[in-house]
C-alpha cells in the first residue's frame, strides 16, 4: 500500500478510479470491502462495469453542440442532469458526517438522494441537514409495525418517492464482509433503527455469516410478493418505484401492479451472483415497458459515457452508489459534489462529442452492439 505524506498533495483525482484508489488508502480494511464488495466470487459485480463494452457509439457530427443541456425530468421533477443517486447503507463508515454530508453535496447538485433504510443517520437528521429531494428506500419487515412506521417517517420528514428494494429477500453471501467478521464499530449503527431496539436485537451470526449481516437479515421478510404492493400502495401517499427489477417478465407484472417506476439493478453485484449486468438487462426491460412507466437503473457506471450508453438505451436516469462513496470518504460533502460534478462534466463532453446536444436527442441509434 502507497501510504502518502500527509503534507503531500493526493495525485490528482481526473476519474472515479482515482477516488476509488484513494478511498481504498483512507478507509480500514473491512469498511472498504463492505463498499467495494460483492457477492460470491463477484461475477456480477465485475460484470456491471465490463459489460458496457457490448456497446459501442455511434457519434453524429456536423451537429450544433456550442451548448450542451443535460437537464431533465424525473417523476414529475427536473433535474440539472440524469445522475442519481442510490442508497447506500452505513455512509458513516465512510466519513463521520455520512449520510448529511451526501445529502448536501446532492442538494448541491441538485440531484435526489435516495436514503437508505439501513443509514447510519435518521431519516429526519439527514432531512433536516438539506433542502434538496430525497427519496427514501424501502424494505418491508417481518413486522408490518416497522413497514408502517419507515412510510409514515419517509413521509413526514418529506420525502417525495419510496423506492422499493424487491431483490433482497434475504441478504447476498457477501464474502469479504464473512471473513472480516465485519460488524459495527461502536458507534455506527442502523440509525433508523434505532427506535425500535426491542424489535432489532442482535442474533449470533451464523457460520459464514457477519454480524452485521446477521442483524439486517432477522429483520427482512422473504415471503415478500406482488400482492403485498397492494397493502404497501395502500398505507402511503408517494409514488413507488420497485428496485432490482432484472426480467421483462417481471417488468410487465411491475407496470400491472401500477407502480411509478422501475429501476433496472442488480444491488451493485451484492445479491445473487450471477445475475445479469443491468446494462444488458436494461434494453429488454425498456421494449417490454413500452414507455408505460419510466425506466432507470443503476450498477458499473463509472464515466460519463456509461450514462451515455444507458441512456441510449432508455433509461429515463441513472443512480450511481460507489461512486459517491468514494467521494465520501475521500472529502466528505466536496468529495461527493466532486464526484458529481466528475461525472456530469464526462457526460457533457461525451454529448457534445456523440453530436447530442441534449437528454431528448439521444435514442438507440446512438449505440451498437460492440464485437465481443
Ligand atoms: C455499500 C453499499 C450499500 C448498499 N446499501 C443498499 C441499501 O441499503 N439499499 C438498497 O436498496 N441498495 C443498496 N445498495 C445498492 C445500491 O443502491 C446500488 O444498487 C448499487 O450500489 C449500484 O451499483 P454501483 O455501486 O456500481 O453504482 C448498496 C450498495 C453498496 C455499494
Amino acid at each position: 500500500m502507497i501510504a502518502y505524506p500527509t503534507r503531500m498533495p493526493t495525485p490528482p483525482l481526473l476519474t472515479i478510479t482515482d477516488y476509488e484508489a484513494l478511498a481504498r488508502e483512507r478507509l480500514e480494511r473491512g469498511a472498504f470491502d463492505y463498499f467495494a464488495g460483492g457477492a460470491g466470487d463477484e461475477r456480477t459485480l465485475a460484470m456491471n462495469t465490463r459489460a458496457f463494452d457490448r456497446f459501442a457509439l455511434r457519434p453524429r457530427v456536423l451537429v450544433d453542440v456550442s451548448r450542451v443541456d443535460t437537464s431533465t425530468t424525473v417523476l414529475g421533477q427536473s433535474l440539472p442532469m440524469p445522475i442519481l443517486m442510490a442508497p447506500t447503507a452505513l455512509q458513516r463508515l465512510a466519513h463521520p458526517e455520512g449520510e448529511r454530508a451526501t445529502a448536501r453535496a446532492a442538494a448541491a447538485a441538485g440531484t435526489v438522494f435516495v436514503v437508505s433504510t439501513v443509514a447510519s443517520t435518521s431519516i429526519e437528521e439527514t432531512a433536516a441537514a438539506t433542502t434538496g429531494p430525497l427519496w427514501f428506500q424501502l424494505y418491508v419487515y417481518k413486522d408490518p409495525a416497522i413497514t408502517r412506521d419507515m412510510v409514515v417517517r419517509a413521509e413526514a420528514a418529506g420525502c417525495r418517492a419510496l423506492v422499493l428494494t424487491v431483490d433482497t429477500p434475504l441478504l447476498g453471501q457477501r464474502e469479504r464482509d464473512a471473513r472480516h467478521g465485519f460488524a459495527l464499530p461502536p458507534g455506527i449503527e442502523p440509525a433508523n433503527f434505532a427506535a425500535m431496539h426491542h424489535l432489532v436485537a442482535a442474533r449470533a451470526a451464523s457460520q459464514g455469516e457477519s454480524p452485521f449481516a446477521a442483524q439486517v437479515q432477522q429483520l427482512f421478510d422473504p415471503s415478500l410478493d406482488w400482492k403485498r404492493l397492494e397493502w404497501l400502495k395502500s398505507i402511503t401517499r408517494l409514488p413507488i418505484l420497485l428496485k432490482g427489477i432484472l426480467t421483462p417478465e417481471d417488468a410487465r407484472l411491475a407496470v400491472q401492479a401500477g407502480v411509478a417506476g422501475i429501476i433496472v439493478s442488480n444491488h451493485g453485484g451484492r445479491q445473487l451472483d450471477g445475475a445479469e449486468a443491468t446494462i444488458l438487462a436494461l434494453p429488454r426491460v425498456v421494449d417490454a415497458v413500452a414507455g408505460a412507466i419510466p425506466v432507470m437503473m443503476d450498477g458499473g457506471i463509472r464515466r460519463g459515457v456509461h450514462v451515455l450508453t444507458a441512456l441510449a438505451l432508455g433509461a429515463q436516469a441513472v443512480f450511481i452508489g460507489r461512486p459517491y462513496l468514494w467521494g465520501l470518504a475521500t472529502g466528505g460533502e466536496s468529495g461527493v459534489k466532486a464526484v458529481l460534478d466528475l461525472l456530469r462534466a464526462e457526460l457533457e463532453l461525451a454529448m457534445a462529442l456523440a453530436g447530442k446536444p441534449n437528454i431528448a436527442s439521444i435514442d438507440r441509434s446512438l449505440v451498437s452492439e460492440a464485437p465481443a
